[in-house]
């Protein structure tokens, strides 16, 4: 009889997969420090977290975790030398266009959150076109947030609330959470239950800002291209041991 390998493709048994976050956020830190302690360029570091990401979104899939919103580019990252910034754009173009066949294969459904229309036409080009073809798989829901902003996405969706007012659509009345959530990047994406932050940081660095109202905080030291199953499946353990209240009292048992 042969031993089972541990690859973790399963749930591992010590979770509960009824008490699993529905939606993982990650702000994916420490690429160029983990290419830097190894002497290498720091874009090494970036097309090792782009392996580091593929593998989680995989990872959730496999265990049952339904969405996945990974920060990809802040809006604060065009500040980057032209170069580092011209490799990520690259980089991002390269991977829709050769994952886009997997993605179809695995049913995911892929979305773009941020202010697309700053970023390189090419690179439009294929978000729209990855976002349309996989518009309708009922797999996995992964969001990229590309120049993306948490504070730019709340001034925006004031501004379009205010126009409304403005031609006489609505009254101020009329806004409420589910009015200003629709004016949001992410409307139709629920919020996130856990958010995962690499490298150490204990920021929130304008990711989500909104929405990570009531999201569990998991930091772990960690740079993220190291980030793997193993590291997960803590970050999944940690959060099963949260106590949820949403600001309210504990359920009595
Ligand atoms: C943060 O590390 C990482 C980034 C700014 C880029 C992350 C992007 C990817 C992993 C590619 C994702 C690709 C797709 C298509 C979704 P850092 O550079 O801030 O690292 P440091 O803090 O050590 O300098």
């Amino acid at each position: 009889m042969t031993a089972k390998p541990t690859v973790f493709s399963e749930l591992p048994t010590d979770l509960n997969r009824d008490r699993l976050p529905q939606h993982v956020a990650v702000i994916m830190d420490g690429n160029g420090r983990w290419a830097q302690r190894r002497g290498l360029p720091r874009i090494m570091g970036h097309r090792r977290g782009v392996d580091a990401l593929k593998d989680l979104l995989r990872c959730c899939r496999d265990w049952g975790v339904g969405a996945l919103t990974a920060y990809a580019f802040s809006t604060e990252n065009w500040g980057r030398p032209l170069e580092e910034v011209d490799f990520l754009m690259t980089l991002f173009e390269r991977i829709l266009r050769q994952e886009l066949r997997e993605m179809m294969a695995e049913g995911v459904r892929i979305r773009f959150v941020g202010n697309l229309q700053a970023l390189p036409p090419s690179l439009q080009l294929e978000i729209e076109r990855s976002m349309q073809e996989t518009a309708n798989n009922q797999g996995i829901e992964f969001t990229v947030a590309t120049n993306y902003g948490g504070r730019q996405e709340i001034m925006q969706a004031c501004r379009a609330i205010a126009m409304q007012i403005q031609q006489g659509h609505i009254q101020p009345e009329d806004i409420d959470e589910a009015l200003f959530e629709q004016h949001l990047y992410t409307r139709g994406i629920a919020d996130p239950d856990l958010l995962i932050r690499t490298s150490g940081e204990m920021r929130i660095s304008n990711f989500l800002l909104w929405q990570v109202a009531y999201a569990e905080i998991y930091v772990t030291e960690t740079f993220w291209p190291d980030f793997d199953r193993a590291e997960f499946h803590q970050a999944l353990s940690n959060y099963q041991q949260r106590d949820r209240r949403f600001g309210k009292l504990k359920a009595k048992s």
